[in-house]
């Protein structure tokens, strides 16, 4: 069930590496399940100017839920909006929506959780709901990107496209051998959700994939976001945005940002 927009505030802004984690105190104290979504603004300066139109909230994971409520986002300053939030510092005010969507299901089989980017986000919190010992595979593009590996209480294993830290690779070739058995839960860009998907599909292991679409509004009401499943096109906002991969053709969603 969804709340309606209320404005937090900034606690912490913290840079790692490539990414800022930001913390905001959320008065409606709620307990999302790891892979729900936000749509975030800043109460400030959100548009391109004093008379222009403010921009749309734009839709994230959260990483991290606090007992007090505070809610921790991993942001990657990718365009304007992302740019300002990662702006914002603690006593700054912050438009919150959600938890939105469907997140992840619990497993039915041995979780295996396998990120790429800043899709390690919603990854770390399904993370804190897990076992510590649960076995993390992480791709990053850097050894900087990489840094945001460190908030997991764990040691991920990682992969990045550099070779700066860990295998020198993707991340999916980390997987092949840690399939027997598991349950596999991935968020990242398209192109790995979807070589994910297919590895899956061929050894026949069951992957929640946690999409990303265009989302103009975050509850349903645009249809900016919908995405085609065997079943039909869905509202990726509502009917996920983790979805499990046996529904899909491909994970390579239109409208995805990365
Ligand atoms: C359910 C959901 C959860 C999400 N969770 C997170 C999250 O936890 N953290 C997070 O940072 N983002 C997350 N995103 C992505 C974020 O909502 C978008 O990247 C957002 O549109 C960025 O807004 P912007 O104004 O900064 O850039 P936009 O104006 O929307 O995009 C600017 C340009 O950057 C391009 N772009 C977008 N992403 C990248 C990239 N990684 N590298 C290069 N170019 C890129 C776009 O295609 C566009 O051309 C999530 C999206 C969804 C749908
Ligand atoms: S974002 Fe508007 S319907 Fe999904």
């Amino acid at each position: 069930m969804s709340f309606g927009r209320r404005l937090g505030e900034v606690t912490a802004n913290e840079r790692l590496g490539a990414y800022v984690l930001l913390s905001v105190r959320d008065r409606a104290n709620r307990r999302p399940e790891p892979g729900q979504f936000y749509m975030l603004a800043a109460a400030e300066r959100w548009g391109a100017g004093a008379n222009e139109r403010p921009y749309l909230p734009r839709a994230f994971s959260h990483a991290r839920v606090h007992d007090d409520g505070t809610l921790d986002f991993l942001l990657e300053a990718v365009g304007p909006g992302t740019q300002r939030l990662a702006e914002l510092q603690p006593g700054e005010g912050m438009w919150i929506l959600g938890p939105l969507g469907i997140g992840f299901r619990t497993p039915t089989r041995t979780p295996l959780l396998v990120g790429g980017g800043i899709g390690a986000a919603p990854l770390l919190a399904l993370h804190d709901e897990l076992p510590q010992d649960t076995p993390v595979l992480l791709g990053f593009r850097s050894a900087a990107h990489a840094e945001a590996a460190a908030i997991f209480g764990t040691d991920p294993f990682l992969a990045t496209d550099d070779g700066s830290v860990g295998h020198s690779g993707l991340v999916t070739e980390l997987l092949m051998d840690r399939l027997d058995g598991a349950e596999v839960f991935s968020c990242g860009p398209p192109p790995m959700l979807e070589a994910v998907r297919a590895i899956c599909a061929e050894r026949d292991v069951p992957a929640q994939l946690a999409l990303e679409s265009g989302m103009a509004c975050g509850f349903g009401a645009c249809f900016g976001c919908v995405v085609p499943t065997r079943n039909g096109y869905i509202r990726l906002c509502v009917d996920g945005p983790v979805l499990e991969a046996s529904e899909l053709e491909t994970a390579l969603t239109p409208g995805a940002g990365h």
